[in-house]
């Protein structure tokens, strides 16, 4: 009967996740970004009136009374999922077997609290999917919990390849993680060509978030890929838009993906290291630039270089938004030429770790204030 469950070809029946209807009683969620990232998510759901009452590596926690729309639009995310207590009763150790585990996690399922919420934002048959963010397939558990969760809740459908859901076992093994795995993520819909090194839109979107939005500047990314950034900076307010990379094939994607997402610029075939900035200057550098896992050569000095050149390229009040692979080589180049560091994160890329960072080029009446007040007779 699982058997023909599993294999069932039904992928006709419409399944959805429903993101605009509220939950049944409010429900906690965590919402996981890139490590380095959380206290920008934090940020977004702040933003959307959203309580947030834990922070961790890649995680935030947070109540929602509401329909999952507004969660889901925050652009820093990776995914967001309901948290099902596993074993509230028992202690880890009770845990250790992979039956009882089994047990736990269809019990957790099939909780009418559980099935009332999975009912109430599904359109469709509810499919689920059993992962384990420790990763590994563990057939014989997942087979196990499938074949208990059919008894106990005969309307949910365990159909991996075609899920609605994906139950996601914690590292801790102390919870479900209940996370939508089909719905209309609207997010990222400039998002239509792709370059080798493209960065993740949610770094694009950190990046965007962490520059802000002044009217109407001059905006920059000398290293422009497929212009993820350009694209996040340009949908937060007008701006005029410029992006060069010395390869055609990355200002042809970055041309799709900014007319996707109606936004125009002037793109250059032109190296980083000798394009001129237009009077006075830019307002805002920002770009993930070649970190080194593909450049042939030092990226760190290509950035040395780079940074070298960036005050002369900014405007008074001007701010560079990056990613940098050695914070230690760049950030003396750029603090010898007057800039202020006003952020700095490191984040995690995928494996390895850089570092996001905001510098301030001073304004002149700022560097004027800063110099009176070192003035005698000034207060
Ligand atoms: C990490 S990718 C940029 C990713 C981009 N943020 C995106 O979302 O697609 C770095 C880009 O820098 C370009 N590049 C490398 N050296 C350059 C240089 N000296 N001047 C301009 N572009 C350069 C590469 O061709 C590549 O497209």
């Amino acid at each position: 009967m699982l058997i023909a469950e599993r294999d069932a070809d039904d992928a006709g029946a419409v399944s959805e996740v429903v993101l605009d209807v509220a939950p049944p009683t409010p429900v906690v969620m965590v919402a996981r970004c890139r490590a380095g990232l959380e206290t920008l998510l934090a940020g977004e759901l702040h933003d959307i009136g959203l309580q947030v009452d834990r922070l961790g590596p890649g995680l935030v926690r947070t109540t929602l009374a509401g329909p999952l729309v507004s969660l889901m639009a925050a652009r820093t995310m990776l995914t967001a999922g309901a948290m099902v207590e596993l074993h509230p009763e028992r202690s880890r150790d009770a845990a250790a077997s992979k039956d009882a585990l089994a047990h736990q996690i269809a019990e957790a399922i099939a909780r009418p609290e559980v099935l009332a919420l999975l009912t109430a934002w599904t359109r469709g048959p509810i499919r689920w999917r059993l992962d384990f963010e420790r990763g590994g397939h563990r057939r014989a558990l997942v087979w196990a919990a499938a074949a208990r969760t059919r008894e106990l809740a005969p309307v949910l459908r365990n159909q991996p390849r075609a899920s609605t859901w994906e139950f996601v076992v914690t590292a801790d093994e102390q919870h479900l993680e209940l996370r939508p795995h089909r719905y209309t993520d609207t997010r990222f819909t400039w998002r239509v060509a792709d370059v080798p090194a493209a960065s993740h839109p949610t770094i694009a979107a950190a990046l965007a978030r962490v520059a802000g939005a002044v009217a109407g500047e001059h905006v920059w990314d000398p290293f422009c890929g497929s212009g993820a950034e350009l694209c996040e900076r340009g949908r937060l307010g007008a701006a005029h838009l410029h992006g060069t990379d010395l390869d055609e094939r990355a200002l042809a994607a970055t041309r799709q993906n900014l007319s996707a997402a109606r936004l125009i610029a002037t793109l250059t075939q032109a190296d980083a290291l000798a394009h001129p900035p237009p009077p006075p200057g830019f307002g805002l550098i920002i770009t993930n630039p070649p970190l080194g896992r593909r450049l042939r050569g030092d990226a760190g000095a290509l950035l040395e270089r780079f940074a070298a050149r960036v005050p002369s390229m900014l405007a008074p009040g001007g701010r560079l938004v990056w990613i940098t692979p050695s914070p230690d080589r760049t950030g003396p180049v750029l603090r010898d030429a007057g800039l202020a560091l006003g952020y700095a994160r490191d984040i995690d890329l995928g494996g390895y770790e850089a570092r996001l960072e905001r510098w301030n080029r001073p304004a002149p009446h700022a560097t004027a204030k800063a110099a009176n007040r070192g003035k005698p007779g000034r207060r």
